[in-house]
């Protein structure tokens, strides 16, 4: 280890200690709405807060910090607009990252993160520790429902990132019935009935989720082609000829993950497909997202983020064989699987 440049080396360490706050000042600017008060144009840090009803002063301090992050351009005189990254922290737009932050600064995420060493201390998530119950269970509860909605806002708002890429990847040919097993509010099953008029699609997930897939189906004028299922993969998945398993395969160990591929090898025939969607560890020491994301996991859930020879050794524990990987955007791939 070379030593030469101490303060480089402490400056590169402090600006990693950072994060903690600089995802606050998401949360902040977010829950403030800073973005949607500035989708109209440039205003100065006054303007902005007396529409916040925040502090003045504060609210200059935090749009200068969002400013030097990039979050924010400065015009001077206390002026400030949005740039392309704050524009995404708006809520409705496409691609809008608002819930995500809400979610990943809210209380579920947050309790559990300060816990973060104890998770790497015993090798179990911390969500029992931290909130009294798993996280799905914890967003199940009917006073958690508000923080329950905007996690799986989230999840469809980033699903929309790679979505489109997966959908224009995947051959839909032979297939007529799609399930979206863990699919949420159905973006993904949904963009792929939109794709290809001939499909007919099911989200199955838990039965606090499924209604929200049934709404987004009918605002979307697919109702007719779609239904949402209230179940538990763990206990069984309806058949189709094509299963999409998006970001659900990282939440489990490797056994809950045998269980839910054996349950869908289970339903299908010859022939049939899955899609997992899911960021792969890739070679280690490179910068690689997945194995910060790999940090959330361990936290959160009792899953975890795999390479690809880790994904391989499931499929083939349980009846599938990967025929094709590609990337299909924001970091994800697309590993494709025929029944073997
Ligand atoms: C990380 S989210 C992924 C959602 C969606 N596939 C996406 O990519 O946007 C995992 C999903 O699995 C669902 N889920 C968790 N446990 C489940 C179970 N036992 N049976 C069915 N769905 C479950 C959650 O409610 C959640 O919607």
């Amino acid at each position: 280890m070379t030593n030469d440049d101490p303060a480089a080396d402490a400056a590169a360490v402090m600006d990693l200690l950072a994060g903690g706050v600089i995802a606050q000042v998401l949360h902040a600017l977010v829950a403030l709405r800073v973005p949607e008060h500035l989708a109209q144009g440039a205003a100065t840090a006054e303007e902005v807060a007396r529409q916040a009803g925040s502090h003045p002063q504060a609210t200059y301090r935090l749009l200068r910090a969002a400013a030097s992050l990039g979050l924010l351009g400065y015009q001077g005189e206390q002026r400030f607009a949005l740039t392309g990254p704050g524009r995404l922290l708006c809520d409705g737009m496409p691609g809008s990252l608002r819930s995500l932050v809400l979610v990943q600064t809210g209380h579920a995420h947050w309790q559990s993160l300060a816990r973060f060493p104890d998770a790497v201390r015993q090798g179990v998530s911390q969500a029992s520790a931290a909130l009294g119950a798993d996280v799905f269970e914890y967003f199940a509860r009917p006073e958690n429902a508000a923080e329950a909605a905007l996690f799986s806002r989230s999840m469809a708002d980033i699903s929309g990132l790679v979505t489109q890429g997966a959908v224009a990847a995947l051959d839909t040919t032979g297939v007529s019935t799609v399930v979206d097993v863990g699919g949420a509010e159905g973006q993904f099953v949904l963009a792929l009935l939109a794709a290809d008029p001939r499909l007919r699609g099911q989200v199955l997930d838990l039965p606090h989720v499924a209604p929200a897939a049934e709404r987004e189906a009918a605002g979307r004028g697919m109702a007719d082609r779609f239904s949402a299922l209230g179940g538990d993969f763990f206990t069984e998945v309806p058949p189709a000829d094509l299963y999409l398993l998006k970001t659900v395969l990282h939440d489990w160990d490797d056994d809950q993950c045998r269980t839910i591929l054996r349950n869908c090898r289970s339903a299908a025939h010859e022939g049939t497909r899955a899609l997992v969607v899911e960021m792969v560890v890739g070679e280690i020491g490179k910068p690689d997202f997945a194995t910060i994301s790999d940090m959330s996991m361990l936290t959160m859930t009792h899953g975890m983020e795999r390479d690809l020879g880790e994904f391989d050794a499931l499929f083939a524990a349980t009846g599938w064989r990967r025929t094709k990987t590609y990337p299909v955007g924001a970091g994800y791939q697309g590993l494709e699987l025929v029944a073997a």
